[in-house]
């Protein structure tokens, strides 16, 4: 029993170790909403309102074929409150930190809860997904990485609520892909995390077919997945990050042009 419970905290140690990160918490039009705080939370009663589904820990989804790459994991388990915001606006999302050598690209999905309803949705099947923010690697950019530019901004990454978006309650999936140890199979990293919005004004444009997460994370996609990173930074093999096209619908780039 001893025994156990010591390589359990050992477990956590090695899970919070420096370099990995987490969505701290997330600035719209001048407020910041907290996220899940790990290492804090799950110690705090009552537990407290947040605005993005709980995170187990600052490290990466132990696999990314089941269903803790929808929100991470920590179970989905829906936020007690929605960020009120208009179509159009800007979304901040700060993570704790991003101090890591974790290069990789960074993505930003949307999906519309069932009935407008983000307490009773999961997000963990059918093509409900949408891909509205996508930075990669650009080779002439400084720093070429995605992650390493994120690193570089301090730890925050910005999304534009696609203008036009119908009224209703919406999942941000934000997520860093580290692909550092990539070239094994399952070795990407996938860093998600679900924050819940409430679309209270917009237009009618309504979300088209995404894509499944999971599902559409293959393992041995050998353009965005199973991939050396090596290769791709000396120019042997380009790279193709997974999840598809960024949705026609989306605002441009908040961070910075593509790809
Ligand atoms: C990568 O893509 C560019 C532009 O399409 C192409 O010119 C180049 O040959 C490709 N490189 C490799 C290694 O496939």
């Amino acid at each position: 029993m001893v025994k156990l419970s010591i390589s359990a905290l050992l477990l956590c140690a090695t899970n919070l170790v420096a370099g990995h990160g987490y969505l701290k918490s997330i600035v719209v039009n001048g407020q910041t909403y907290m996220a899940w705080q790990v290492g804090q939370d799950d110690y705090v009663t009552p537990t407290p309102e947040r605005y993005a589904r709980k995170l187990a820990d600052n490290g990466p989804v132990p696999d990314f074929t089941t269903k803790d790459i929808t929100c991470g994991r920590g179970g989905n388990i829906p936020a007690a409150r929605s960020i009120e915001l208009k179509a159009g606006d800007k979304v901040e999302f700060v993570w704790d930190q991003w101090n890591s050598a974790h290069s990789g690209p960074v993505f930003t999905y949307i999906a519309q809860c069932t009935n407008n309803d983000c307490k009773t949705f999961k997000g963990d099947t059918g093509n409900v997904w949408v891909k509205i923010d996508q930075l990669a690697y650009n080779p002439s950019a400084n720093p070429p990485w995605a992650s390493d530019f994120l690193r570089e901004r301090g730890a925050k990454w910005s999304v534009v609520v696609p203008p036009g978006l119908a009224p209703g309650e919406y999942l941000l999936r934000h997520e860093v892909l580290g692909l550092h140890v990539a070239g094994t199979r399952m070795g990407a990293q996938f860093y998600p995390s679900c924050t819940h919005i409430r679309v209270t004004q917009g237009g009618s444009t309504k979300l088209p077919s995404g894509i499944a997460l999971p599902g559409s994370y293959n393992p041995d996609d050998k353009d965005g997945i199973l991939v050396e990173l090596w290769r791709i930074n000396q120019g042997q093999v380009n790279y193709t990050a997974p999840g598809g096209p960024v949705w026609s619908g989306a605002a441009p780039n908040a961070n910075r042009p593509g790809p």
